[in-house]
């Protein structure tokens, strides 16, 4: 089943909002694979942002990441790389519609709470990068005849 990364970022986990943004995936009926509270070094900040080093917010975008504890998820189910999109909202949360993470959690673009891998293939790469194959957990909800 198709995975994606998903991260709750310092001003989400400062704000206390970790339990709501995984309450949200849980009822949507996405499978938890693997979650862990963080600290991000400025190594791995600069690789998981690495194709926005030419932007002019880039030193501010590290700064922001690496500020304090984030928690970092994997998340599973049909299509949830797309609609996880969707459920988190536009980039600039003055942009994202209200029921959405962003629209109704956030303000700044700068301080916008999650992220979430914006393709398979960024998926892929964003997974390896944060966690190791034996910290994820392959199993089936229980309710998932009621999903699928
Ligand atoms: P992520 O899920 O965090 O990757 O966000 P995104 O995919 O919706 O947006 P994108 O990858 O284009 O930008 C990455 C992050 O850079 C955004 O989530 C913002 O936090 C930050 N960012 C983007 N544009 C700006 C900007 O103009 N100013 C600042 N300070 N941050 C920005
Ligand atoms: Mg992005």
């Amino acid at each position: 089943m198709e995975k994606t990364f998903i991260m709750v970022k310092p001003d989400g986990v400062q704000r206390g909002l970790i339990g709501e943004i995984v309450s949200r995936f849980e009822k949507k009926g996405f499978v938890l694979a693997g979650a862990k509270l963080m600290q991000i070094s400025t190594e791995l900040a600069e690789e998981h942002y690495g194709e926005h080093k030419e932007r002019p917010f880039f030193g501010e975008l590290v700064d922001f990441i690496t500020s304090g504890p984030v928690f970092a998820m994997v998340w599973e189910g049909e299509d949830v790389v797309k609609t996880s999109r969707h459920m988190i909202g536009a980039t600039n949360p003055q942009e994202a519609n209200p029921g959405s993470i962003r629209g109704d959690y956030a303000v700044t673009v700068g301080k916008n709470i999650i992220h979430g891998s914006d393709s398979l293939e960024s998926a892929e790469r964003e997974i390896n990068l944060f966690f190791n194959g034996n910290e994820l957990v392959d199993y089936t909800r229980q309710d998932k005849t009621w999903i699928y």
